[in-house]
């Protein structure tokens, strides 16, 4: 494919360094399986399943199948105070799978969307359970919860945050799991579990009636995979129990077989109130998120609202569009039927044990994973994130797409990859780290 000159200027890219982006574009024409064509016609390894999104690889023919057979059946019809079949039949199959007592899902079309539903389910909770002075949350450093405003309120991202100042108020922020004394730790580190005292802090510095929910993604992902220490998890939900103030899982990266299991819930053994989901929920085939609550949040707030009224003033035009419902539905067929989350387990292992034997690389300060994740710190160059994008533009050419935030490599392969391309990722990797150098 031949690129025009300034044909790319008109697109204003997201998270992308549009000038140097347009210099030297990289653009991907085709993808199947667990590949990508570039489009001088290159073939590269998919390293972080898109964005983490092409858990069951991409090109699946179910999913574009179900979605074409439903653009023709019945395009869209209001999500308000009507529906269509398939969101209740993707709810059902989520319940199926989700932690026991999470049986209610609100769709909507992004893992930042979700993660603002989160907020205003947890105020509607507590405002109708009679606590709405419960107006705190607590979240922590190094998360990122997506880019709307609470999102942005509660990250702990500093570029995500420094230029819009004018965020939610009231979030106040825990400390990050990550030590510079456990480093490249395969799993749960040992230590660390007492940072979960964070939040108890927050409650004796705030008092625990003003605090609405905690939330916390099971392993920070965006920021590079920072694994939860063991008995961390357990001790948030303890403390949230104590006071009565809400969990909320954000397994926007975590969902959908990642860490072995449906969600990193299960695989962590704690359940929260209300989780947020998106990206592998489709395949990627279709923008959607959702958030699932427990019964607890939804019988508490459906029950407060009188007869005939609706219960929660919120709602998007394309929640639960038919569309992205079918590609759900199939996709969380693909799982079953191929045992994903089953094979994802299966193969962690392997590959941890590869990304683990990358650590005698000079470049590489750091290496953390669990499942089927892993982070890779490299050393920074001149500034912050330098070093990250050349490598990331490096591997490219090399034949591998690799998530890159600042100076951290993000693994996720598809679910559906063989120990070859598990070999092939780490090849590539240390064939261009090689070339960097210092
Ligand atoms: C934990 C977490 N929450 C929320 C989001 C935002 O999702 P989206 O980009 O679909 O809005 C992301 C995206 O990476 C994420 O990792």
């Amino acid at each position: 494919m031949n690129i025009a000159a300034n044909s790319l200027e008109h697109h204003w890219m997201p998270f992308t360094a549009n000038r140097a982006f347009k210099s030297d574009p990289r653009l991907v024409v085709k993808s199947e399986g667990v590949h990508l064509w570039d489009h001088r016609g290159g073939q590269l390894l998919d390293g972080s399943s898109g964005l983490f999104c092409v858990a069951a690889g991409h090109g699946r023919t179910e999913i574009a199948d179900a979605v074409h057979a439903q653009l023709q059946t019945n395009d869209y019809m209001s999500p308000f105070a009507s529906g269509t079949p398939g969101s209740f039949e993707l709810a059902r199959k989520l319940a199926a799978i989700l932690p026991e007592g999470i049986d209610h899902v609100f769709f909507v079309n992004s893992g930042s969307e979700a993660v603002d539903t989160a907020l205003k389910v947890a105020m509607a909770y507590n405002r109708a359970r009679g606590e709405g002075q419960r107006i705190r949350f607590v979240s922590r450093e190094r998360a990122y919860h997506g880019v709307n405003i609470g999102g942005v309120s509660l990250s702990g991202m500093v570029k995500n945050r420094e230029t819009f100042p004018v965020v939610m108020p009231n979030v106040v922020l825990m400390r990050h799991t990550w030590s510079p004394n456990e480093r490249f730790v395969r799993g749960q580190p040992e230590g660390g579990a007492e940072l979960a005292e964070d939040l108890q802090r927050m409650i004796d510095a705030y008092g625990a009636s003003t605090i609405g929910a905690c939330i916390v993604e099971p392993i920070a992902g965006s920021t590079g995979i920072l694994v939860p220490p063991k008995g961390y998890l357990e001790r948030l939900r303890e403390i949230c129990d104590t006071y009565g103030i809400l969990l909320i899982f954000d397994e926007v990266i975590c969902g959908f077989g990642r860490t072995g299991k449906a969600f990193a819930s299960q695989s962590f053994g704690v359940t929260p109130d209300i989780m947020t989901m998106a990206k592998a929920l489709t395949n990627g085939a279709q923008p959607m998120g959702a958030v699932a609550v427990s019964d607890k949040v939804y019988d508490t707030i459906v029950d407060a609202a009188p007869e005939n009224a609706i219960e929660f003033f919120h709602g998007y035009t394309y929640s639960g569009h038919p569309a992205a419902c079918a590609a759900g539905i199939a996709t969380l067929d693909i799982y079953e039927n191929e045992k994903l989350f089953e094979r994802a387990a299966a193969l962690s292992d392997y590959f941890l044990d590869k990304m683990f034997e990358l650590q005698d690389i000079d470049l590489i300060t750091d290496i953390r994973g669990y499942g089927l994740l892993a982070g890779i710190d490299l050393a920074p160059g001149a500034a912050p994130g330098l070093r990250g994008s050349e490598v990331q533009t490096r591997l490219f050419w090399n034949g591998l797409h690799v998530k890159f935030t600042g100076d951290c490599g993000i693994i996720a392969p598809p679910l559906v990859a063989e120990r070859s391309h598990v070999d092939e990722i780490c090849s590539i990797i240390r064939k261009t780290l090689e070339e960097t150098g210092h």
